[in-house]
Formats: C-alpha cells, sequence, structure tokens
C-alpha cells in the first residue's frame, strides 16, 4: 500500500466513508442490478423499486425484497468490512460510515453509527400512515403481510426511486462529509444523487477524497487520488496497523 495513503489515514482526525454496492462485492451480495438474474431477469429496476410499482403489484415486488433479503442473510461481511469496524474500535468516533447499501453489512460487522441513506432491506414499514388499528404486534402474514384490520400493507424500509432519503440520515451525512478531512469513497459508480454529492462537498470543504474502485466512476473528477482495487483488498492495507 502507498505509504502516502497510509499517512492521510494517520494524519487524518475525521474520516467518513461513503460506501455503494462494490463494498459488498466480496461478500457475494448480489448487487442491486444483479438481483434481476433468473426470475427476475424480465424486470427493470426502476420497474419494482417504486411506490406505484408496489401499489400496482404488491406481492410481486414484496416477493423479489425477500428474495434478496434471504440472499443477504446468506452472506457475511467481508474484509473490506471488517477493517472499517476494527478502526472505528481503536479509534473511537473518528471515522463515520455513510452507506448507500441496504444489506446491514456495515452494522453486521460491528460498524457504530451507521447512515444508511438508502435505508435497510432487513426492516419493513407502514406503506401508509398506521392507524390505531396497525399494530406492530398484530400483524397479519401474506406477501406482503398487512394490518388485519384496515388492510395498511407493509413495504421494504428502502428508498424507491424518486423517494426522498431519511432527513435525519441525510443530514448527518453531510456534516460528517463537511467535517471530515478525508474521506474514503469505495465502490459506488456515483451515479446516483442526493448521495453522490458528499464527496464534492467533502472536497469543497477541504478534505481529501480517495476513490476505492477496480473501474473507473462518476466521481473520479473529484478525486484527490484514485486507487484501482477492491475494497476487500485495499481497506484493510490502508486502515490497519493504525
Ligand atoms: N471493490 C470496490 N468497488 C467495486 C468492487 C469491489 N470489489 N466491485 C465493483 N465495484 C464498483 C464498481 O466498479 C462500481 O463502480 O462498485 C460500483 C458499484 O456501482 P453500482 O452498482 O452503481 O452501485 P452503487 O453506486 O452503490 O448504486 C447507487 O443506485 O441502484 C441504486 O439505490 C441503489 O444504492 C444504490 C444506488
Amino acid at each position: 500500500m502507498d505509504e502516502e495513503l497510509r499517512a492521510w489515514v494517520r494524519s487524518a482526525r475525521r474520516i467518513a466513508v461513503l460506501s455503494g454496492a462494490g463494498m459488498s462485492a466480496e461478500s457475494g451480495v448480489p448487487t442491486f442490478r444483479d438481483a434481476l438474474t433468473g426470475l427476475w431477469a424480465r424486470f427493470d429496476p426502476r420497474q419494482l423499486a417504486t411506490e406505484a410499482a408496489f401499489r400496482r403489484q404488491p406481492q410481486l415486488v414484496w416477493d423479489w425484497y425477500v428474495e434478496r433479503r434471504v440472499a443477504v442473510e446468506r452472506v457475511r461481511p467481508n474484509a473490506g468490512h471488517a477493517a472499517i469496524a476494527d478502526f472505528q474500535r481503536r479509534h473511537p468516533g473518528r471515522l463515520t460510515v455513510i452507506t448507500q447499501n441496504v444489506d446491514g453489512l456495515h452494522q453486521r460487522a460491528g460498524s457504530p453509527g451507521v447512515l444508511a441513506l438508502h435505508g435497510n432491506l432487513a426492516q419493513d414499514r407502514w406503506l401508509d400512515a398506521p392507524r390505531g388499528c396497525c399494530r406492530e404486534d398484530a400483524i397479519a402474514p401474506g406477501h406482503p403481510p398487512r394490518c388485519p384490520v384496515c388492510g395498511n400493507l407493509r413495504r421494504p424500509d428502502v428508498v424507491w426511486f424518486g423517494e426522498r432519503l431519511p432527513q435525519a440520515e441525510l443530514e448527518a451525512a453531510q456534516a460528517a462529509a463537511e467535517a471530515c478531512e478525508l474521506l474514503l469513497v469505495v465502490g459506488t459508480s456515483g451515479e446516483v444523487y442526493p448521495a453522490a454529492g458528499l464527496a464534492s462537498l467533502a472536497r469543497h470543504a477541504g478534505a481529501r477524497v480517495l476513490i476505492v474502485n477496480p473501474e473507473a466512476s462518476a466521481l473520479d473528477g473529484v478525486a484527490t487520488r484514485r486507487l484501482r482495487a477492491t475494497a476487500a483488498r485495499a481497506l484493510p492495507a490502508l486502515l490497519d496497523g493504525h
């Protein structure tokens, strides 16, 4: 590993990580687009990951998410997730994880305070505003589950295309991007906003931006430097031993 990059880590009082699907690639997580294999190959994600699609075909969309949930439960955090969590354990409060991933792997690796901008596949919530009858402890099973009284459906607790991000997480992520001296952008194509905008926010606030990605990305122009490497190989080399 390039000694200059390790020196960046050593000297940065505040570090932020912005991760995307590539962070979990070496865990074997079927990425957003890969999940459309087999039975789902004929669908476009934008066809399934929207509120309108869910209202139109609740069982189809619900079952697609259940399939992804099962797939994610079968995999484990990789060495990249572990390197980040271990660093956080050694340096409490010094590194903030911001992720676009809904797979929960940073959390399962032990990272505290993960800012999950696009929600979490393992959780669901009411589709419409819950009424008195919509009780979390009295949900009727089904595809999707629903309120046995008024029929309010449960939906995956993820951000669908066209939906707003959770405001508290987004504001905390923007604050972390502005406060950090080093932003590690790991495994994201940088095409989806507002998450992708955090890189230029950090750069303009004076942070160094290091992209970790084996391929080119839409954020390369914002990077101080690029590391053409995978997350599971680069992150231990960058973060271990500090
Ligand atoms: N290590 C690091 N990066 C990797 C690896 C790896 N092992 N494998 C692939 N990559 C990179 C790819 O080169 C690509 O640039 O990860 C990136 C994945 O990009 P996307 O599939 O577009 O995922 P992401 O950027 O997270 O997508 C953003 O779009 O699909 C929606 O809401 C969904 O959160 C998602 C958002």
